[in-house]
């Protein structure tokens, strides 16, 4: 039996399309009649304290979110693999957002819809994709799907992941020892790396300081489409006020929603989306989900099952 446990997604809608495509695997949602200990699989998204209560025969985990930081952290997560979220259909919306912010940045947009509100006529040209450095950090499966659809549009790549990587017109850097490396050639920055303890923070004023300048009018930028947990928000501020970032994107924050009070809302210079990079979609999740507990069932090994010693 298939539970559903969904906290600010619509968990009725999930469970119906579950039920059609699993029939006749039993499917219910937190309002039904069952016995706990029939629950073999549990379908996740900001679960409660109480969210694993009496789930003894439990035999998976799955996550509706492609990072499961947050549920690595419930004190009660059973000790059954976790399998997170990984689809084409995601990959796509997150590099949908990354191509959007990437080119909007590299065409200097801050500088010239600054020059259009003081009707000034002031001609400067970025400049080419070829001379402008993107530098993923994270080329797993979203860092390397930005990564394949970035190149087509001719820009320089760059990437920086825990193991080193090859990938065909990407200069892959790797581990520690290589972030100053990477930062250092960097012009427009995207961070779509999993939180972890080594990765908390990372997106601070120190390591702003190190990315490329002079090349990309304005500074360099940085766009967070990962976690809020990566950012130093004030380290964000103050960077974006002393140009040495020239704009930053961030669709994930510190606290979410972000809070009224924040000084990012009224940063010129700085472009806010709440969380919203790339949804999780009902359709292609149900499909992807229901091929794993029925490929499950069938004495298939699951997929995608998260290494909680690494943390994702
Ligand atoms: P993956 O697990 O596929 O990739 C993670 C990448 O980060 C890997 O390349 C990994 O290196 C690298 N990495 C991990 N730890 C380190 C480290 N300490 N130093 C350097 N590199 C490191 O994750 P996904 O690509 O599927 O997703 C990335 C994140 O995107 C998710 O964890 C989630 O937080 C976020 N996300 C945000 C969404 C939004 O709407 N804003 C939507 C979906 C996801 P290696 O390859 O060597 O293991
Ligand atoms: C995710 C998210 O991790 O939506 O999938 O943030």
């Amino acid at each position: 039996m298939l539970l559903l446990h969904l906290n600010d997604v619509n968990e009725a809608s999930w469970a119906e399309a579950f039920a059609k495509a699993l029939h006749p695997y039993p499917v219910v949602g937190r309002g039904d009649d069952f016995d706990s200990a029939d629950i073999r699989y549990v379908f996740v998204w900001k679960p409660k304290p109480d969210a694993f209560d009496g789930l003894t025969g439990l035999e998976a985990v799955l996550s509706l979110g492609a990072g499961v930081d947050a549920l690595i952290k419930h004190p009660k997560l059973p000790d059954a693999p976790l399998v997170r979220f990984v689809d084409s259909d995601l990959s796509q919306r997150m590099s949908d957002y990354v191509v959007a912010h990437v080119t909007m940045h590299h065409r200097v947009y801050t500088r010239f819809r600054a020059d259009q509100k003081a009707r000034r006529w002031s001609q400067f040209y970025p400049p080419s994709a070829a001379e402008s450095t993107v530098g993923i950090m994270g080329m797993g499966v979203l860092g390397q799907d930005a990564a394949r659809r970035l190149a087509p549009l001719g820009f320089t790549l760059r990437s920086w992941s825990r193991t080193r990587k090859e990938v065909e017109g990407v200069a892959c850097f790797a581990g520690d020892e290589d972030l100053d490396a990477f930062l250092s050639g960097t012009d427009i920055l995207v961070n779509l790396l999993p939180l972890t303890p080594e990765t908390t923070g990372i997106l601070n004023y120190e390591n702003f300081a190190k990315l490329r300048r002079g090349n990309l009018q304005g500074g360099p930028v940085i766009i967070n489409a990962a976690r809020g947990g990566h950012q130093r928000e004030a380290d964000i501020v103050k960077a974006l006020a002393d140009g040495t970032l020239g704009a930053a994107s961030l669709d994930v924050f510190e606290q979410e929603p972000l809070p009224q009070e924040s000084p990012l809302w009224d940063i010129e210079n700085c472009y806010i989306t709440p969380h919203i990079a790339a949804i999780s979609d009902e359709k292609s999740g149900v499909r992807y989900f229901s091929k794993i507990i029925a490929d499950h069932r069938a004495g298939k090994p699951l997929i995608n099952v998260v290494d909680r010693n690494r943390g994702y």
